[in-house]
């Protein structure tokens, strides 16, 4: 099935329940460049062969300017031209790189996403954001670039570990809060095996998370509104993802427990929906609680994109399934994560 998808900056083809293999067969092996990670590219050696395949390192440090300038000498070792589509397959650390190189390489040639992960099929690979890290902070150099084309393969998460499959259900939780609240309930009757082990059902959920996310990126696509409220959980996860090295899922998720603090004041958001929300972190095995230094993590929040002046752009709940953005002071967040390690 295959749905062209409309934003400002270009028209993506989402193609879903498609092999890989089958894709495969619309792209020759003379004008087309992989770009994947050495886990990736050991797993699947196989579906790659004959292609051109630059490998990079398979964790978020290599997200960075070295391992672009390094893909770069790549692409003009092989002769990429401008005829030339580069095919990103892996999660977030690969599509994120590999767009942004595609971007830039030659003034921009034509890419396409193959996320491996399900938290690349549900967010990073929609939206046409692509980006690398600066030392500490996260995606400071990027572009918005739409891809030709996302394919949804859900046979690469036979492959994909476990804690992935939970940092992956971070982001279909954190939807369900901000846009679905149906979903928030269907989450609470399964868990991440009845997804792993039920083909149609995990189909329809990331379908549906596509199409949340889609939707909210073509009505505004350079984040001067509604795309905000994606960030739900990010502002005080980005802060302790970087000081605690925690994975980008983990981190989330115990940054929608403090945003739901924070809204049982700004809201009157009620205390019964923080102990919802972390009841279902828990069945997708995800945490709720951790040490977290306040002083240190304001710090790294001070640098955060989204600030301006003394204040930042933080996505409270109205209620399980409906967001606000509300302009909230640096202090207000202070107190907030003092109130958390409490
Ligand atoms: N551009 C965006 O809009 C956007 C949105 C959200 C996140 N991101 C970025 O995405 C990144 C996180 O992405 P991620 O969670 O996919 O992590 P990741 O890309 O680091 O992948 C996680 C791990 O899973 C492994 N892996 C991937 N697919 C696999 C498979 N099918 N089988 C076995 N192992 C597999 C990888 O090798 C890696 O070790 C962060 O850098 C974040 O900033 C970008
Ligand atoms: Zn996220």
């Amino acid at each position: 099935m295959q749905q062209q998808v409309t934003f400002p900056s270009g028209t993506v083809n989402y193609i879903y329940r498609t092999a890989f293999a089958d894709m495969m067969k619309d792209y020759d092996k003379q004008h087309t460049v992989i770009i994947t990670n050495e886990h990736l590219a050991r797993i699947y050696d196989d579906a790659f062969k004959g292609y051109t395949t630059l490998v990079v390192p398979a964790t978020e440090g290599s997200k960075d300017m070295d391992t672009v300038r390094t893909l770069a000498a790549g692409l003009l070792q092989a002769e990429a031209t401008r005829r030339t589509t580069i095919i990103a397959v892996g999660g977030g650390v690969v599509t994120d790189i590999a767009g942004f190189v595609a971007s830039v390489y030659m003034r921009g040639v034509r890419f396409g996403f193959v996320p491996t992960t399900l938290l690349g099929m549900v967010d990073a690979a929609i939206g046409g954001k692509n980006g690398v890290n600066l030392g500490y902070n996260k995606n400071v150099l990027g572009t918005i670039n739409q891809p030709a084309f996302v394919l949804f393969d859900t046979a690469f998460l036979d492959t994909l570990p476990a804690t992935e499959w939970s940092n992956g259900f971070a982001e279909v939780i954190k939807y369900a809060c901000i846009f679905d609240k149906e979903l928030f309930d269907e989450l609470g009757q399964h868990d991440i095996s009845y997804y792993r082990h039920n083909p149609a059902a995990l189909n329809e959920l990331i379908e549906r998370c596509a199409r949340l996310k889609t939707a909210t990126v073509v009505e505004d696509e350079k984040e001067a509104g509604v795309r905000k409220l994606l960030n739900f959980g990010h502002t005080a996860a980005h802060a302790i993802e970087n000081l605690y090295e925690l994975p980008h899922g983990k981190a989330v998720a115990i940054g929608m427990v403090i945003a739901c603090m924070v809204s049982e004041t700004i809201t009157g958001l009620g205390a019964d929906a923080r102990t919802r929300l972390m009841a279902l972190l828990q069945r997708y095995n995800l945490p709720v609680k951790m040490n977290i230094d306040p002083r240190k993590a304001m710090e790294i929040l001070r640098m955060d994109k989204k600030r301006h002046d003394d204040k930042i752009d933080y996505i409270v709940l109205e209620r399980i399934g409906k967001a606000a953005i509300h302009a909230l002071p640096f202090t207000d967040i202070e107190n907030a994560l003092i109130a958390y390690e409490s």
